[in-house]
């Protein structure tokens, strides 16, 4: 863990040299991206086949089913998902379908039940997945029980986030899926969070919408009033662990760390700079001390759209009704400024590239978080032949 805050350290002395010499981290050239890369529905098919359908994807946070029996459900590009909690404590996730005529099972939302009914012909099943009961199977006829349990999908939990992998089969260790940002989301002890809500956002392509979380260099011009009252334009640190991405910024009182001891920089997160936390392909995740607000991006019912499931925790649950509006209060600001002020740019940058102007949209060398991204979504979609792994630092 000393390694990590010592990491944090170095950061947040490359930010403040960032800041003092009006400079930035930077890929060693600039990079295009072919225009069809966000309108072609042949590729956009290949990203949700080979990228959103095969890899682990942060589809709940622990905290999301604190208690045994918990569970929720939810559609994830059209696909019925359920994650339970079962008696053992294990979290699970299947497609939430009855297997005798595929009958959606438990409705949208969370819950605490130990066993589901099927709502159709009343077969029930367990939250580990088993199926319990044919209604009145004497009439039924000889079925192979073992073939009739719901249909699991592969789970995996660690450090307070829970990962599914949307095919049945494949195998996921969340773990070694975090790598380098394994210890990172250990250290924020989320698990002792308070989770409030989402809401979604609907937006543009999904990687248009994801670009935008990838730069700080947009917030002069785009978040004047907001986000460039606390953080500087184009002033950032990128680490790229695997395909995942820590973004350091800095906060334009960052000057404050040479008041302290240099050891004790690496322990000022939110005090001086912050972090945004990437995991590869849809999540972006900004804490601070008093709130979190995460995404989740999933393609949308078309190419040109996305829908982001906007997250919203908290340290501790408040204990009065008017603390509780007071936070839906801080999430509605937070929600405001990203709807207004990214989704809105997002969807007139969908109109653009679509207007036929331009056949490559460009990426400077102050933008190499999104260089990085667009290597990782080419190579998991093999447009790349067999060359290795891409890496923030050429
Ligand atoms: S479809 Fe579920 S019991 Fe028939
Ligand atoms: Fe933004």
């Amino acid at each position: 863990m000393t390694d990590l805050y010592e990491n944090y350290g170095d950061v947040a002395e490359r930010l403040l040299h960032f800041v003092e010499t009006r400079t930035t981290d930077q890929a060693s050239g600039i990079m295009q991206v072919p225009v069809t890369n966000y309108l072609d529905a042949d590729r956009w098919e290949r990203e949700k086949a080979l990228i959103f359908k095969r890899l682990p994807l942060m589809l709940a946070l622990s905290i999301e089913l604190p208690n045994l029996n918990d569970y929720k459900s939810m559609t994830i590009m059209g696909l019925p998902v359920l994650i339970t909690r079962a008696k053992d404590g294990k979290a699970r996730a299947f497609l939430n379908v009855c297997k005798h005529r595929a009958m959606l099972m438990v409705g949208e939302g969370t819950g605490n039940c130990a066993r589901f009914a099927c709502q159709y012909h009343g077969w029930t099943y367990a939250n580990d997945g088993k199926l319990i009961g044919i209604a009145e199977a004497s009439t039924f006829g000889d079925a192979d029980r073992d073939t009739l349990n719901l249909p699991e999908l592969p789970c995996d939990e660690v450090a307070g986030l829970i990962f599914v992998i949307l095919t049945p089969g494949l195998a996921l260790d969340a773990k070694s899926w975090l790598g380098g940002m394994y210890e990172d989301f250990a250290a924020l002890k989320l698990e002792n969070w308070y989770y409030h809500k989402s809401r979604p956002m609907p937006g543009a392509n999904w990687k248009v919408a994801y670009d935008g979380y990838l730069e700080g260099y947009h917030f002069q011009a785009a978040h004047t009033n907001t986000v460039a009252t606390r953080t500087p334009s184009n002033r950032a640190t990128y680490e790229g662990f695997g395909p995942h991405i820590r973004l350091g910024f800095p906060q334009n009182s960052i000057t404050r760390l040479r008041e302290l001891p240099r050891e004790q920089w690496g322990r000022q997160e939110n005090n001086g700079y912050d972090f945004i936390r990437m995991l590869f392909p849809n999540f972006s995740f900004f804490l601070a001390p008093e709130m979190c607000q995460f995404a989740q991006l999933f393609p949308g019912a078309t190419p040109n759209t996305n829908v982001t499931l906007m997250n919203y925790i908290f340290p501790h649950k408040p204990e009065t009704e008017a603390a509780l509006a007071e936070l839906d209060r801080m999430c509605d600001f937070f929600y405001d400024v990203v709807e207004e002020e990214d989704y809105m740019l997002g969807r007139k940058v969908q109109a653009g590239l679509e207007s036929g102007a331009m056949t490559h949209q460009t990426f400077g060398r102050n933008e190499p978080g999104n260089q990085f991204f667009h290597k990782w979504v080419a190579y998991y979609l093999d447009e790349t032949g067999q060359t290795p792994q891409p890496v923030m630092k050429e």
